[in-house]
């Protein structure tokens, strides 16, 4: 079965993104970008600055592609372009390969019915119930009613809202609405779906079956998936890859183990800075800067970033830091299958002496922070 009738069909075989160079040879179709990004500059009339510049992205066929950055920073200016809402200034966007920026209006019409499209805001008709407001798109495009029964039933089951069908917006909960939104955006058996701030207007558990929904299509159909969000946790949650914009600039990407557990760009350490916990007020009170003398307790924060797979060893970690190691805080995760976190550990009564004991951490731990000492 092609991808397409396996869309179409809405029960198709898992689908997962190319994993590796092996898989990506065995399937050269997948090692090609399904959306491309090619210089693209976008300034917006009477905007000195330009909202996005020479941006060079790759978007593979079937990932979940997280794009980040402070507000204002191009992002929905970007994903905008993918579906030519926006306009470029200059450069191309390709889609699987085609230039999209020479599309005649009929084109236009043919593209965005392969994209689908979800918003903050759902974007509902209220006077429409939950059936009619996912059927209309159908029936726009002149899709017979058979056929537009058949879809919006298979759709409002897929998003779980068959019980549903016969209330309108204000009835339903802003998850419900979201799920509304996402059949609506799946009508056309879409092959990419655009994600603006879509669990931005959600409570956190609204907002996690949602990115189970999101994750489950992806899956399922093959999607690839187009996120903007401000919630580090949703990218943390579902995206494979993330892009951090700043003013219109690429400044940093990768899979998303790699930016969050070694954030190289400032933005993205601020970005990110919120998935820290705070330090506990009792020890941050009572933390110096310099040591009062040697047998002061060293505090550290370790980082553990992801880059070994396998789970970091604390027997080995306190034997070579030597004296008593103590937990002061952290926790490890796994991103990816990669285990990222931080410890806040001290150190005291060691043999080894304070700057042997850091770079001995130092040997352990990605990174290694010194917060100072207490007594
Ligand atoms: N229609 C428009 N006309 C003029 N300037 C615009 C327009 N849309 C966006 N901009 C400007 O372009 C820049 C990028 O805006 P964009 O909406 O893409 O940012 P964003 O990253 O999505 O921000 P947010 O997180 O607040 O949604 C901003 O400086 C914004 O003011
Ligand atoms: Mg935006």
């Amino acid at each position: 079965m092609s991808a397409a009738n396996a869309r179409l069909a809405l029960d198709a075989q898992p689908f997962a993104p190319p994993q590796n160079a092996q898989q990506r040879a065995l399937h050269p179709e997948l090692s090609t970008a399904h959306i491309r990004f090619i210089g693209l500059n976008k300034t917006y009339p009477g905007q000195a600055a330009p909202a996005l510049s020479s941006i060079d992205l790759n978007i593979q066929r079937g990932e979940i592609f997280g794009i980040i950055g402070r507000s204002g920073a191009g992002k929905s200016s970007l994903i905008r372009t993918i579906n030519r809402l926006e306009q470029p200034s200059s450069g191309r966007v390709l889609i699987d390969q085609v230039d999209i920026g020479e599309f005649d209006e009929d084109r236009l019409v043919n593209l965005r019915r392969r994209i689908g499209m979800i918003f903050q805001h759902f974007n509902l008709m209220s006077a429409k119930t939950v059936w009619q407001n996912v059927e209309l798109p159908l029936k726009v495009a002149g899709v017979p009613k058979e056929q537009r029964q058949r879809k919006v039933a298979a759709l409002l089951e897929l998003v779980g809202l068959q019980e549903k069908h016969h209330v309108y917006p204000a009835q339903l909960s802003g998850g419900q609405k979201q799920r509304v939104g996402i059949a609506r955006a799946l009508v056309h058996d879409p092959e990419i779906l655009l994600c603006d701030e879509a669990t931005s207007a959600l409570d956190p558990e609204t907002t996690e079956s949602i990115l189970g929904l999101l994750r489950d299509i992806n899956q399922r159909l093959g999607l690839t998936i187009v996120l903007i969000t401000h919630e580090m946790a949703v990218i943390r949650e579902i995206c494979h890859r993330v892009v951090v914009l700043e003013k219109g600039h690429v400044v940093e990407q990768g899979a998303v183990w790699q930016v969050f557990g070694e954030p190289q760009h400032d933005v993205s350490k601020t970005l990110l800075a919120p998935l820290q916990p705070a330090l506990p007020e009792h020890l941050q009170a009572r933390l110096q800067a310099q040591a009062p003398g040697p047998e002061a307790a060293l505090v550290l924060r370790l980082r553990v970033s992801g880059r070994d797979k396998h789970a970091p060893q604390l027997s080995t970690l306190f034997s070579t830091l030597g004296g008593r190691v103590s937990l002061l805080q952290g926790g490890i995760e796994s991103i990816q299958g990669r285990p990222l976190g931080q410890l806040v550990i001290s150190v005291e009564q060691s043999p080894h002496s304070h700057d042997n004991v850091i770079e001995r951490a130092q040997g352990w731990a990605a990174q290694v922070e010194v917060l100072g000492y207490v007594v």
